[in-house]
This record gives C-alpha cells, sequence and structure tokens, in this order.
C-alpha cells in the first residue's frame, strides 16, 4: 500500500559514526572511529533530503562535531531551506567558533547527554576522562547566551538511583530541561542492565521530583507502553507512539535509511536510490508489528505494543515490551477534541511550515504539532491562515461540520489565542 506521505517529515541525519566517547550503553552498533565521510556523500544526501522537502532534521551522531566543516555544511544547507534544526551532541568538544555556527543557523534545541553527576562514573562509562566537565562548561556557555539545552540521562540499572543527583547537576550548569530515558539494548548483553518496572518507576520519581523542585520540563524519550502502570503519576510517559516510518526516518553518514535511529536494518540508500523510493518501502513500524500478547487492546494502534527495536532484542519483534502489563492494565488515551468558546478569536501561529502531498498536504511546526489534510482541508485551512476568526463566523460561511478541524487546529497548537482588539 502506498504510504500517506511522500516522505519523512523528521529525520534523524548521523552526519559521522565518529564519536570522541565510547559509552558503554550507546545504541549505535557502528564503529566510533570510521574516518569522516567524504563531501560529496554529504552534499548528495543534504540535497536528497531538501529535495523530498522534509521540514525537520534531527542533526545527530556519532558525535556531529567531530566533522565540524561537514556540520557547518549541513546546517547551513538546511537553514537556507528553511528547515527546523536540532542538534544532539555530547558537546564535550564543541569551541566558540561551533557556538557561533551554531547561533548563525536555525537550530532550534539541542539535546545533550549528561550519563552521570559523578565525574569518575561518567568518564568510565565514555571512557574518556573529564568528559562530564567539558560537558557541563560547555552547556554553561550555552545557558549564558540564554540558549536552551536539554539534558538526556540514559538510565540503566547501574545508575537508576542517580536520576534525581544528575538532573539537579544538569540544571546547575544551565539546562532548561531534563530528560531520562531507559536503556535500549543494542542487543542481548546488554539486557541484564535493562530497568525493571520497579526501577522504571524510582526512575520516573525522581523525574517528577525535579520538575517539582526545580520547574523545568522534564521527559523520558523512550515512551513506555499503554499499560505500563495503574499509576496515574506515571501516565503522561504512557502516551507516546512509534513514529518510525509513519512521519520519522533515520538516515545513517552513507545515506542508508532506517526507520528508527535504534534500527540496524536498513531499507535502502538514498544516495543511489533516491529518498521517495526507500521511502516507500520503508515499514511504519507500529503497523508492522503485532505482539501476540496485545491480543485485542483497544491502544494497539497507537501503542502498537511499546518500543519493538527493545522488544525484538529481548524475545523477539512481535512481543509487548518488556515493561508493558497486559491488556488488564491499559490506560486509554484521551482522544477528545477540546472545547472552544464559539466566540474566541484565533490566528494562525506565524511559524507553521507547508508541503504538499500526493492528495492533500501537512501543515508543520515541530514534531508533535502537524496536521495531514486531504485536498479539500487543506484548501480550507490555507483561507483560515490569512485571517483571524471565530467558530460562530466560520460556521456561518462553511457549516457545523468545520467545528471539529478548528479544534483539532487547536489542540495541535497551530492557532494562537487572538485578543480583542
Ligand atoms: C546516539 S547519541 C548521538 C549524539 C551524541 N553523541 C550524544 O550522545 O548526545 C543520541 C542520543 O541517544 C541517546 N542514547 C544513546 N544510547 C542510548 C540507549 N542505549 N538507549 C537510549 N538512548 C540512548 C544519547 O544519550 C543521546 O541523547
Ligand atoms: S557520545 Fe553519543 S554517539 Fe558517542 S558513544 Fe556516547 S551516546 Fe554514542
Ligand atoms: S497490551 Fe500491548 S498494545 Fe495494549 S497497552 Fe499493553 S503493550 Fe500496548
Amino acid at each position: 500500500m502506498e504510504k500517506i506521505l511522500k516522505s519523512p517529515l523528521i529525520v534523524h541525519y548521523e552526519l559521522t559514526d565518529n564519536c570522541n566517547h565510547d559509552c558503554t550503553h550507546c545504541y549505535n552498533s557502528f564503529d566510533h572511529t570510521v574516518p569522516l565521510v567524504p563531501y560529496t556523500t554529504m552534499k548528495a544526501i543534504v540535497e536528497e533530503v531538501i529535495q523530498n522537502e522534509v521540514f525537520h532534521a534531527v542533526v545527530t551522531g556519532g558525535e556531529p562535531f567531530k566533522d565540524r566543516m561537514g556540520l557547518q555544511y549541513v546546517l547551513e544547507e538546511f537553514t537556507k531551506n528553511n528547515m527546523r534544526l536540532s542538534l544532539n551532541t555530547n558537546l564535550a568538544m564543541v569551541n566558540e567558533d561551533d557556538i557561533q555556527m551554531v547561533r548563525d543557523n536555525n537550530v532550534k534545541s539541542i539535546l545533550t547527554s549528561v550519563i552521570s553527576y559523578s565525574p569518575e562514573v561518567h568518564d568510565e562509562v565514555t571512557g574518556v576522562p573529564g568528559s562530564l566537565k567539558r560537558t557541563l562548561k560547555n552547556m554553561g556557555i550555552f545557558a549564558s547566551l540564554n540558549y536552551g539545552i536539554t539534558a538526556n540521562m540514559v538510565v540503566n540499572k547501574n545508575r537508576v538511583n542517580d536520576v534525581y543527583k544528575t538532573g539537579k547537576l544538569a540544571i546547575e550548569n544551565g539546562a532548561r530541561g531534563f530528560c531520562a530515558t531507559r536503556m535500549a539494548p543494542l542487543d542481548e548483553k546488554d539486557i541484564p542492565l535493562m530497568l525493571s518496572g520497579e526501577d522504571t518507576e524510582l526512575m520516573l520519581e525522581q523525574l517528577l521530583l525535579i520538575e517539582e523542585d526545580f520547574g523545568v520540563q522534564i521527559g523520558s524519550l523512550n515512551p513506555l507502553p499503554r499499560c505500563f502502570s495503574d499509576n496515574p503519576r506515571y501516565h503522561r510517559f504512557q502516551k507516546g507512539s512509534c513514529s518510525g516510518g509513519r512521519v520519522n526516518a533515520t538516515i545513517g553518514q552513507d545515506g542508508d535509511l532506517r526507520a528508527c535511529p535504534h534500527q540496524a536494518e536498513s531499507y535502502g540508500n538514498i544516495v543511489e536510490e533516491g529518498m521517495s523510493s526507500v521511502w516507500q518501502k520503508t515499514p511504519v513500524l507500529a503497523e508492522e508489528r503485532v505482539p501476540t500478547e496485545c491480543g485485542d487492546c483497544k491502544e494497539v494502534k497507537g501503542c502498537a505494543g511499546g518500543c519493538g527495536e527493545t522488544s525484538r532484542v529481548v524475545s523477539g519483534i512481535n512481543s509487548m515490551d518488556p515493561l508493558g502489563r497486559g491488556v488488564e492494565h491499559v490506560q486509554e488515551i484521551d482522544q477528545s477534541l477540546p472545547e472552544v468558546n464559539p466566540n474566541q478569536r484565533f490566528s494562525f501561529r506565524e511559524d507553521i511550515i507547508y508541503r504538499d502531498e500526493k492528495s492533500g498536504g501537512v501543515f508543520y511546526r515541530k514534531p508533535s504539532e502537524h496536521i495531514v489534510l486531504p485536498n479539500k482541508g487543506v484548501q480550507v485551512v490555507k483561507d483560515l491562515s490569512q485571517i483571524t476568526f471565530n467558530i460562530n463566523e466560520v460556521v456561518e460561511v462553511l457549516g457545523e461540520g468545520i467545528v471539529p478541524l478548528v479544534k483539532l487546529l487547536y489542540k495541535k497548537n497551530l492557532l494562537k489565542k487572538h485578543m480583542e482588539d
């Protein structure tokens, strides 16, 4: 079946496999000491991404700052073409020029790895003495320039008691947000260090305490299955869906395209075959797998049995995420549309970008704030984007049928409330 989207909306682009660290938990299956890729390959990848109208690139690695010239080229080309950019970096090797390069381009967010509050543990995991010190110093420089950085701690059994202290240290050194992410196993050797359900609750409790004590944004990057816990405190972490192959793709340094950063398998090379044709044969991961234990779970469409890649390593691609507890514990996601005062005036947010699809189009703001519409909806939304309006006014012209669309636009944060003059 042909995919709805002609290309991904968001790509993780692994600029280089090379890395200055060698983290024991790293999900990258590749060698971190390989040479940098030739400029011609990078150029061909960048051109494919741009031609295919991808909205957002998360430039990652390995360590993207290992290839400064390549990074500069990529950031400049993507910025020129009005793309949104994020950077995943350990920050340990950035210098003043690098900081300026980030500021000169359209980099909207930086995610940086902070593994432990303890320099001994951090440096032991990365294999590099002084690595925590360097990461924190550079995070501080970005913070002093008012540049918001989110720190991400990969949590395994060895570090599960250290989440609060690590978050506190990151925030004291300038992080504006903090994520604690359960370690995804690369292969069988990682299984003994994976978090159990109890460990994960301990991780989440510390994360919630960080939010309470410091008022920063918190998160967890590998979502939990909808049946992880009956405790409402954790339900906000059980709402994620796997977007691999649906709106997201990962491009390796040589142009191999995967559905998710954690996958080793590639579906083809975008330089050789073109992104569009590789994308068409890339499966939507959440639709491809049908965990046997999930039976007739009402949430299976959104949850898809939790993280497929984690399940694959632990007990096979068609088994439930090891942190799932089964259908009787499922937390259903509220799909209802928000109540909206029919006299409330709205206008479109200025930073929304648009692209045509074969039969419709996409309005995009951020990975979680976009809407895919058929042709008819596209024209309506384009018209609405030119004016300020309230529901009563649009119903007069277009009828009651327009109300769910306006509410959906509001729910997706594509509309802003407009104050009366
Ligand atoms: C592979 S790294 C590449 C960017 C950069 N080198 C860094 O570490 O920030 C991208 C992100 O994946 C996270 N990560 C690495 N290994 C992981 C694992 N096994 N499970 C979950 N996240 C992991 C890192 O903490 C980082 O936030
Ligand atoms: S710094 Fe990032 S890419 Fe490098 S080894 Fe650590 S997690 Fe992997
Ligand atoms: S039963 Fe399966 S699909 Fe349903 S919430 Fe649990 S893991 Fe997800």
